[in-house]
Order: structure tokens, then C-alpha cells, then sequence
């Protein structure tokens, strides 16, 4: 693993927006897993710049996102398709038909799940697949449990996601308690992976999951086996390494 340390969120989303552009650069075609949340807004809006300045071109990348939540629509405010159009793909050139993400209102989620399990192994691999992290070590919605699933999947998430995700909705109530998420298998094969973590609150989680032991208990230390991570946090996030 590859650390880059930064002194606040603004230079972290600039160091990782540098990686992914000089991937996309390198390889126009580039299949490109996604994150939502906190973490890679400013590296989203870092691309963006790039991309309005005539730096980059996404007409021919792909992309996966990591997961959705059970029930909400695409176009929820907390829908994750609608953060993704919301913080990226409105302002990039990336045609709509080469993003994916899971539909979170499919009837028959198990039939969902399936789907995108073809659509990810029809690109083979993930070229860059890119994280954060949950207060509780999740990878996606890959939540610390006794087994994980290599395939996605319908997971309940824990009081503790739930909680942290409770500040993007009114009242912790109004939270999904389900989502669709990519399993662990498409996020350990992909080529290289980036984690991105910001603030104090990710401190301890990242030094559980690098200085610890490899454990399904801690989703995000199985990254320890991958061979090409790139972590970019900020040295609030970075202060137990
Ligand atoms: C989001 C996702 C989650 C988040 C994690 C950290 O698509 O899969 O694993 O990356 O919950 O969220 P933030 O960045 O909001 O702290």
C-alpha cells in the first residue's frame, strides 16, 4: 500500500484527482468504480474543473458504483444516482448509458443483484476502483459480519452506518435500512484501488485496518491483500498510521 498524506481534504482530493486523471489519460477507455458519500466530493469537483478546463475527456470511460439504497428512487435527494449526477456526471462528459449503478427500486432485488454482477464481469475488470471508508470499516455496504459475499447483494446496514449517514437525511428515521452493494469480490480484483479518508472520526478505523489484522470483522483490512492500493487521507485521518 502506497500512502499520501496530506495536510487537509482540499490537497487529498487534489493528490487522488491527479491519479485518476493521469489513469484516464493514460487509458481513455477506463473502467472506473465509484465511491458516493463525503470522502470524493472535492476529488468529483477537482475532475470536474479539469474537465471543463479541456484537461480530461470521460466520453469513453465506463463507470460502477458501489452500491445504492433499497427503495429510493434515482431521482431521491439522497438517491446515490442522484449524488453521482448531482457531484459528477452532470458536469463531465460521460455518456448516461456508460454509468451504472444498482436500482434500488427493482422489484425483485435478487434478479438486481444478478444483473450487475454481469454487468461488472462483462468489463472483466475494475481498472480503478475508487473507496472510502465507514466508521465501522465498510468497503461499499460491505459490512463487518462473520461471511461476505464476493457477489452484490442486499445488506442490512448497521446502527452505526445508519447513524453516520443520518446527517444526509432530516431525521435518522428517514435512513434506509437496506441497500444493494457490489461484494468484496469486483473491489479485491480490480487493478489498483484508491481509499480515500478525511477527518479525525476515520482515524482509528484506518489504523485498525492497515496496522491490524486481516478480519471480516474490519471489511476494509482485506484491502491488506491487495496489491496496488493507493491511500489518500488528510493527517487528521492519517494520524494513527
Ligand atoms: C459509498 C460507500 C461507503 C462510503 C463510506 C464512507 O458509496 O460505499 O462505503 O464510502 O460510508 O462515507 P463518507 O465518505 O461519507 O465518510
Amino acid at each position: 500500500m502506497k500512502i499520501h498524506r496530506s495536510a487537509d481534504y482540499e490537497a487529498m482530493s487534489r493528490q487522488a484527482a491527479l491519479l485518476v486523471a493521469g489513469q484516464i489519460s493514460a487509458r481513455p477507455d477506463l473502467v472506473l468504480g465509484l465511491a458516493t458519500g463525503s470522502s470524493p466530493v472535492g476529488m468529483y469537483r477537482q475532475l470536474t474543473e479539469w474537465y471543463r478546463d479541456g484537461i480530461l475527456d470521460f466520453s469513453h470511460v465506463h463507470s460502477v458504483n458501489l452500491d445504492e439504497y433499497v427503495g429510493l428512487s434515482p431521482d431521491h435527494p439522497q438517491s446515490y444516482r442522484r449524488f453521482m449526477q448531482d457531484n459528477l456526471f452532470n458536469h463531465i462528459n460521460i455518456p448516461v448509458e456508460n454509468t451504472n449503478i444498482p436500482n434500488g427500486m427493482a422489484e425483485d432485488l435478487q434478479a438486481e443483484c444478478d444483473r450487475y454482477d454481469k454487468v461488472i464481469s462483462g468489463f472483466g475488470r475494475i481498472d480503478l476502483q475508487i473507496l472510502g471508508i465507514g466508521l465501522d470499516g465498510h468497503i461499499g455496504f460491505n459490512e463487518p459480519a462473520g461471511a461476505l459475499s464476493a457477489g452484490t447483494h442486499v445488506v442490512d446496514l448497521t446502527e452505526s452506518t445508519i447513524e453516520a449517514n443520518s446527517r444526509f437525511f432530516e431525521e435518522a428515521s428517514q435512513v434506509p435500512r437496506r441497500a444493494l452493494t457490489m461484494g468484496v469480490g469486483p473491489i479485491l480484483q480490480a487493478r489498483r484501488i484508491v481509499l480515500l479518508a478525511s477527518g479525525r472520526d476515520k482515524a482509528q478505523i484506518i489504523a485498525d485496518a492497515f496496522l491490524g489484522p486481516v478480519t471480516l470483522q474490519v471489511p476494509a483490512s482485506l484491502l491488506q491483500l491487495h496489491p496496488h492500493v493507493d491511500l489518500f487521507g488528510d493527517e487528521a485521518a492519517l494520524a494513527l498510521l
